[in-house]
C-alpha cells in the first residue's frame, strides 16, 4: 500500500478538493483506495456521504488495532471518517509514541488496499504530524499567492523534522498548484517563484496545475467526486492527469 498524504498548514488551498479527487481517479483506475480524514471540520467525510457519528480516524488514533472495523463502505469509496473529537487531539494525543499512531494503524490493514490518501487539517499539529510520519509521499497543494509561499518555506522545517525524528523515508512527491488562473499576471510570476522554491526544497511543482473551475464547490455540495459531477469540465481533465502523473511516479520506483 503506498500512503499519501495531503498537507498544508495553510487552510483553503485546495488539500481536501485534491484528496478526494486523487483518490477517486486512482480507484476510476482499478487500483484499491482507502481514504482517512484527519480533519474536525469532516469536509472529505462529508462529500464521500460518510457518518462522522460512527466508526471514525479518532478510534483508530486511540486504538490503532481496531482499524478494520473504522472503515466505512460508501458509495464513494472507502473511508476511516472524520469526528469532532478530532478537533481536540492536540490534547489528548499525548502518550509516548504520539506521532505513530497512525502509522500502527495502517500497518494491520496495509495488504487490503494499494492506496491509503490522507486528507490533514490546517494546522502543524499533532494529526498532520501523524499524517506524515504514516505516509510514503506527501503532497503540497498552494495557490499562486505570496501567502503560500510564506506556508511552504514554514512547512519545511516540519518536513524536516519528521524526517529526523520519525519518518526518515518520507518524501515530498510534489508541489500542486491548484486554483490556477492563467489570465493573472501575478498569479503567472508567482508561479514562476513556486517552481524555484520547490528546487530549493528538494522537490519540484508537479507538470499538471489544477485550474479554478466552479464544478469543484459544485460537485462538493452535490456530494459526488468529479468526474462523476462534470466528466467534461477542467478539474476533472486536470485531475486525471495528476492522477497519472501519481501512478507514473510510483510505477518507476
Ligand atoms: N480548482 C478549484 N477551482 C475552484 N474552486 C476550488 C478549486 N479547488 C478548491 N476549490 C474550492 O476552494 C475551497 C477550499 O478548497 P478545499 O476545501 O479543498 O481546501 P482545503 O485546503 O481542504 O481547506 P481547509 O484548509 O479548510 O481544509 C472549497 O470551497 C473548494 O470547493
Ligand atoms: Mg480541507
Amino acid at each position: 500500500m503506498q500512503t499519501i498524504a495531503i498537507i498544508c498548514q495553510k487552510g483553503g488551498v485546495g488539500k481536501t478538493t485534491t484528496a478526494g479527487a486523487v483518490g477517486a481517479g486512482l480507484m476510476r483506475k482499478g487500483y484499491r483506495v482507502l481514504f482517512i480524514d484527519l480533519d474536525a471540520q469532516g469536509n472529505l467525510s462529508y462529500t464521500m456521504r460518510a457518518n462522522t457519528q460512527g466508526y471514525n480516524a479518532a478510534g483508530i488514533l486511540q486504538r490503532p488495532e481496531t482499524t478494520k472495523e473504522e472503515i466505512q463502505r460508501t458509495d464513494q469509496g472507502d473511508i476511516i471518517a472524520s469526528s469532532i473529537e478530532l478537533a481536540g487531539a492536540d490534547t489528548t494525543i499525548t502518550a509516548t509514541g504520539k506521532e505513530y499512531r497512525l502509522r500502527e494503524a495502517l500497518q494491520t490493514i496495509a495488504g487490503d488496499y494499494d492506496f491509503c490518501i490522507i486528507d490533514t487539517p490546517p494546522a502543524l499539529g499533532i494529526l498532520t504530524i501523524n499524517a506524515l510520519t504514516a505516509c510514503d509521499g506527501a503532497i503540497i497543494p498552494a495557490q499562486a499567492d505570496i501567502y503560500s509561499l510564506q506556508g511552504i518555506a514554514q512547512l519545511y522545517s516540519t518536513l524536516e523534522a519528521v524526517k529526523r525524528y520519525c519518518n526518515p523515508s518520507l518524501q515530498v512527491m510534489g508541489i500542486l498548484l491548484t486554483r490556477y488562473n492563467p489570465r493573472l499576471i501575478i498569479r503567472r510570476e508567482v508561479a514562476e517563484t513556486l517552481k524555484e522554491t520547490a528546487g530549493e526544497l528538494h522537490t519540484r511543482l508537479y507538470n499538471t496545475t489544477i485550474r479554478e473551475c466552479t464544478a469543484i464547490s459544485e460537485a462538493a455540495a452535490k456530494r459526488q467526486n468529479i468526474y462523476d459531477y462534470a466528466p467534461k469540465s477542467n478539474a476533472a481533465a486536470d485531475y486525471s492527469r495528476l492522477v497519472d502523473e501519481i501512478t507514473e511516479g510510483s510505477s518507476r520506483q
